[in-house]
């Protein structure tokens, strides 16, 4: 005998991301905002002007990477319990990524899942992070290994927050947009090139371009069982080397800068991209000052790093390649040979 349980249906779990100055906004039930004390104390205060609800409560964590895991997780559930919050509560996420993946984390899991909305402060949160549901936190085996699929009820992107943001922060930030621009979007690239984002009305305009990209892809492929993967050019070597300097030398953003320069030059020896688009990939990174070099010190040691990837498997490493500009291919068939001969050009002795 058996039992079915008909679970093909179709869930729709579209919402919407507005890129505007905060409205003022009324919620008829407990709200929680999740926050920092350095977000907290440069912007709560204009939140609070925006945001009411019948029950208002702040719950702060520590601030920094370091703290995205089971502990503050726990600290946030805690809270949660002590003031009585059900399943028509509802959760703010105020800060960057770190706030970000921990909130959507926290709503997953509480009581089985509860609505949040992301409210980003960081660029790198604003058109990355905030925007396709993916949540987490880390754990001693490495980052984002624990978390969960859960889209956000809405997401509100305020670009005034990022006026505050630190310079190196920001350039983080304009990596993931460039990312975005090489694989997806060509006519976002060349837009990029001669764009100055420190206008706040060209920076509003990348923000949506960037945002309009990643949610293009999420809609094709919310689990990344396929062309999601993509958005993580420039990670399969990034990934070694903040393992390499132990996440502290470089921004996230930063080495995924120095892993997009590696990808295209595995793109250009398998002939999937020309010379000048790789110049002009870099030249792009060197506007906002984000590293372009690196040296590896033991390049067996960084090939066998790759395998600690999460895309990777036992015996297979999946690369992220530009084809042109616009263009993007996923595959774990890259010659060891070619992959080394791309590592030698960033080697101390060469
Ligand atoms: N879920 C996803 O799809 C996804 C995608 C990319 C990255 N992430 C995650 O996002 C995290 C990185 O996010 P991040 O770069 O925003 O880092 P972050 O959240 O640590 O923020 C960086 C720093 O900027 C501060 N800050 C935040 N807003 C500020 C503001 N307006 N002015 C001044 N300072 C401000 C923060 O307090 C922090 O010190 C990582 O944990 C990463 O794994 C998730």
């Amino acid at each position: 005998m058996k039992v079915n349980i008909p679970l093909k249906k179709v869930v729709d779990n579209s919402y919407d991301i507005t890129i505007d100055s905060l409205e003022k906004q009324y919620f008829d039930t407990k709200v929680a905002i999740i926050t920092n004390p350095k977000v907290a104390g440069l912007h709560l205060g204009y939140l609070l002007s925006k945001i009411s609800a019948k029950e208002l409560y702040i719950i702060t964590v520590p601030d920094g990477e370091e703290y995205k895991n089971q502990q503050t997780i726990d600290t946030i559930l805690e809270s949660l319990f002590n003031h009585r919050f059900n399943r028509k509560s509802l959760l703010i996420a105020f800060g960057g990524g770190v706030i970000g993946d921990m909130t959507g984390y926290v709503s997953t899991i509480y009581q089985r899942g509860i609505d949040f909305i992301q409210i980003p402060t960081t660029l790198l949160s604003q058109v990355d992070a905030s925007v396709g549901g993916k949540t987490g936190m880390n754990n001693s085996y490495g980052k984002n290994l624990i978390g969960a699929f859960h889209q956000p009820k809405s997401v509100l992107i305020d670009p005034l927050f990022l006026t505050t943001l630190p310079s190196r922060e920001f350039g983080a930030g304009v990596a993931e947009i460039i990312k975005m621009a090489v694989t997806f979007n060509k006519d976002f690239f060349t837009f990029l090139e001669t764009a100055d984002l420190t206008q706040s009305d060209i920076l509003q305009e990348a923000i949506q371009k960037a945002v309009q990209t990643k949610a293009d892809v999420v809609a094709q492929d919310e689990k990344e069982h396929g062309i999601r993967a993509a958005l993580n050019y420039g990670h399969t070597f990034g990934h070694v080397i903040e393992n390499e300097t132990k996440y502290k030398k470089y921004l996230h953003g930063e080495a995924v800068a120095i892993g997009m320069v590696m990808a295209n030059e595995t793109s250009l020896k398998m002939g999937l991209i020309s010379e000048d688009e790789v110049l002009r990939v870099k030249k792009l990174l060197e506007k906002y000052n984000l590293p372009v070099t690196y040296s590896i010190k033991d390049i067996d040691s960084f090939y066998e790093t790759f395998f600690l990837d999460k895309k990777s498997s036992d015996t297979t490493i999946t690369f992220i390649l530009p084809v042109g500009l616009g263009g993007v291919k996923i595959t774990d068939r890259c010659e060891k040979n070619l992959i080394i001969d791309v590592l030698n050009q960033f080697n101390d002795s060469v």
